[in-house]
């Protein structure tokens, strides 16, 4: 069956280690005969959530920007994939900003199935799960979530390292088997 998949893709650098996996995701979901969106974060204007909690009661947020949109493409998801770069072993601020506006709304995310995608200089998997556990408390919050898989993108520091490593692979396997 065709699935409704949206990729997050966190990282500030276009073309960087983490956004290349995604299109390989995507690459791979559109094999698989799904329909794939992919969202570079750091194209919208979406403003840091100040807690005015305008949107309590109301589902509305205070601010008119790009939120609003992304809301609503991942409330239509079937599939939500998030990936981010590892920074200082948490998220990178693209992706943390962006989870802190789905408060207008986040109620209304359900039964999504859930993949991570992260990209880091450090080769340790077991270093990674920090980050991991920052998508997961989000991911604790939204009704009926499923995490269905991981791809850590490890030991890649520059631009474009992450080529010819075996996350890319998997990367697409993952997206085709949504
Ligand atoms: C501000 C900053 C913080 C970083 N912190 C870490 C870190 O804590 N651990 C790590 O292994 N790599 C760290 N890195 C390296 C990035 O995770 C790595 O370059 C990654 O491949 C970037 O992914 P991207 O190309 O998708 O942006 C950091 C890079 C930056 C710019």
């Amino acid at each position: 069956m065709s699935k409704k998949v949206l990729i997050l893709s966190g990282s500030p650098r276009k073309g960087g280690n983490s956004d290349i996996l995604c299109d390989q995701f995507m690459q791979g979901g559109k094999d698989g005969g799904n329909e794939v969106e992919k969202i570079f974060i750091r194209d919208k204007k979406i403003n840091y959530c100040i807690a005015c909690y305008a949107c309590r009661g109301t589902g509305k947020c205070a601010y008119k920007d790009d939120m609003a949109e992304v809301l609503e493409k991942m409330i239509a998801a079937d599939v939500i994939v998030m990936s981010s770069p590892v920074y200082f072993y948490s998220l990178d601020a693209q992706m943390k900003t962006l989870i802190d506006r789905t408060v207008a709304r986040y109620t209304e995310i359900t039964d999504k199935e859930l993949y991570f995608i992260i990209t880091a200089a450090d080769t340790s998997i077991p270093m990674m799960q920090r980050t991991i556990e920052c998508f997961r408390g989000f991911v604790d919050c939204l009704n009926g979530a499923q995490e269905k898989g991981i791809v850590y993108g490890v030991g890649a520091w520059n631009l474009g390292e992450i080529e010819g490593t075996k996350a890319v692979q998997e990367a697409y396997e993952m997206g085709k088997n949504v």
